[in-house]
């Protein structure tokens, strides 16, 4: 809570003034969870973002982006990011936003477990808890992501995650391999899945 309450002051750029802070919506930060392993799940934080940086280094196929983009994720989405910390290592994160002209959607941007944590279900665990923490929390509809055809490890966990809580999951084209330009990207498929209500 000091870590949160901290970094509002920093990213409103003032001393005192409680109202900036309730604007930037600092106030709905949600508990870490620690379970039975002893892994524990919370909202990131700006200190986040260079381990953050790190993992995501380490876990191809995923595109590595900037330190100062993962500064920013942990800055200004900080409530719809989650990381998962196993002996005060970062060892899983989920980086999501809102999408300015849609509100009623988490975009999961990108997720990560470090390579000797893979198969523990954290994936699966910090999926559940940005729905509860966020989706559930703000009532948004959809939970939308992008995963290339020849990931077969994430399209399987966003596939049980989508069957196990009985909602829907469509499967769209979005980004061509054209769209980024000549960096023989793979495509990206629109995972969409929804639409979710209080009861799931
Ligand atoms: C994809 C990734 C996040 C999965 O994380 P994880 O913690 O190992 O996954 P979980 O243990 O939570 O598994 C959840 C489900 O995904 C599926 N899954 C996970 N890894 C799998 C694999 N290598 N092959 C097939 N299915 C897999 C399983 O069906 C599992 O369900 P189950 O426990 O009922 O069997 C991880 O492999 C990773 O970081 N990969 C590199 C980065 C990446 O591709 N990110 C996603 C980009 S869209």
């Amino acid at each position: 809570m000091y870590d949160q309450y901290a970094r509002g002051r920093f990213a409103a750029g003032v001393g005192t003034e409680t109202s900036k802070e309730i604007d930037l919506g600092l106030f709905s930060s949600a508990a870490p969870l620690t379970k039975p392993d002893g892994l524990m799940l919370r909202q990131a934080q700006m200190q986040d973002a260079d381990a953050l940086y790190d993992l995501v280094a380490a876990c191809p196929p995923l595109d590595l982006n900037s330190r100062y983009a993962y500064l920013l994720l942990c800055l200004h989405h900080a409530e719809t990011c989650v990381v998962a910390i196993q002996d005060e290592q970062l060892v899983g994160a989920v980086t999501a936003y809102i999408p300015p002209t849609q509100t009623d959607t988490l975009f999961v941007w990108q997720l990560a477990v470090a390579p000797e944590m893979r198969g523990k279900r954290v994936g699966r665990r910090m999926l559940e808890f940005l729905l509860d923490t966020c989706l559930h929390r703000r009532k948004l509809r959809w939970l939308e992501t992008t995963i290339s055809p020849s990931n077969t490890a994430s399209q399987r966990l966003f596939t049980r995650f989508s069957l196990e809580h009985n909602v829907g999951c469509t499967v769209t084209s979005l980004f061509s391999p054209g769209d980024f330009g000549d960096s023989n990207h793979e495509e990206e498929q629109l995972y969409r899945i929804g639409p979710w209500t209080r009861k799931h």
